[in-house]
């Protein structure tokens, strides 16, 4: 048995592990941030892979049995190579789950325009997974897509609040908003966003609903545990998070705290 791993190129997974631990509270997870690497966003497919398929394997070999991408850039480069190419060879009772599908099956839903904007990395936008993951479940909603290639760096250095980097986020929403002004549902496609929420709620029309993936990413988990008994048996149960960075650990603690609810204590990772 072992924890639930969670994965994120940096801080940004840590909005996901909180919605996990708030539904899913009696399970021990392991978070790896691999924060020396990180930004993803503006990597190529092959290196985004490769680093994620690395943070998998430690993550395996530390004992899980489920791995949650909680990273929109791996899940959208690396996700679908690992479980297809990979996992067959390497840990064929082990698992690894993305963040886009679960928010991709339910937006159209919170859509009445049926136009969906979506604010993500480089990497994620470059691989169109929202536009083709929303046109399988929602084939009337047309899906229109902003890179913000500054956001992920902004946050990871602490300077999302300050005005020279508020001005970064206000100018690409409104660059999305330009393109179509019907969108009614804005979809925060980079884990590490939802620390802006309340900033972009502030800037966007009343009626636009922004969207963070964290609780979407957890109800779909759990019921996920549900219907796959023999993953879940193999899940520890004693409330228990750990954490893993392959940057400075001091540097870790002090930053997890803009996106955990507590006291972060992390030990260092060497991924290759
Ligand atoms: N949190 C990652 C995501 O959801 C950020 C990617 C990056 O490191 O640029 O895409």
């Amino acid at each position: 048995m072992g924890p639930i791993g969670v994965f994120d190129s940096g801080y940004g997974g840590l909005t996901i592990l909180a919605e996990l631990r708030e539904k899913l509270p009696e399970y021990d997870y392991l978070y790896l941030g691999d924060n020396a690497r990180a930004p993803y966003g503006t990597r190529s497919f092959d290196v985004v892979y490769e680093f994620t398929l690395q943070a998998v394997q430690e993550l395996f070999d530390r004992g899980c049995h489920l791995v949650i991408l909680a990273c929109n850039t791996a899940s959208a480069k690396a996700l679908r190579t690992i479980q297809q190419k990979d996992l067959p060879t390497l840990a064929p009772n082990k698992r690894v789950l993305g963040v886009i599908r679960p928010s991709t099956e339910i937006l159209g839903s919170i859509s009445q325009s049926k136009r969906i904007g979506v604010l993500a990395t480089q990497g994620t936008v470059a691989s169109d997974s929202y536009v083709i993951e929303i046109g399988k479940f929602s084939p009337e909603a047309t899906v229109v897509q902003q890179a913000c290639p500054m956001w992920v760096p902004l946050i990871e250095n602490n300077e999302h609040d300050k005005d020279a980097g508020r001005e970064f986020i206000r100018k690409d929403i409104e660059t999305l908003l330009e393109k179509d002004d019907q969108i009614d549902t804005l979809v925060l496609g980079c884990t590490h966003y939802p620390v802006l929420k309340s900033f972009i709620e502030s800037i966007v029309p009343r009626n636009v609903k922004v969207i963070a993936q964290g609780k979407i990413v957890a109800e779909s988990l759990a019921d996920y545990l549900n219907r796959h008994p023999e993953i879940e048996a193999n899940c520890l149960k004693n409330g228990v998070v750990s954490y893993l960075t392959s940057e400075n650990t001091q540097e870790f603690d002090q930053n997890a705290s803009i996106f955990a609810k507590d006291d972060v204590r992390s030990s260092h990772v060497s991924l290759h």
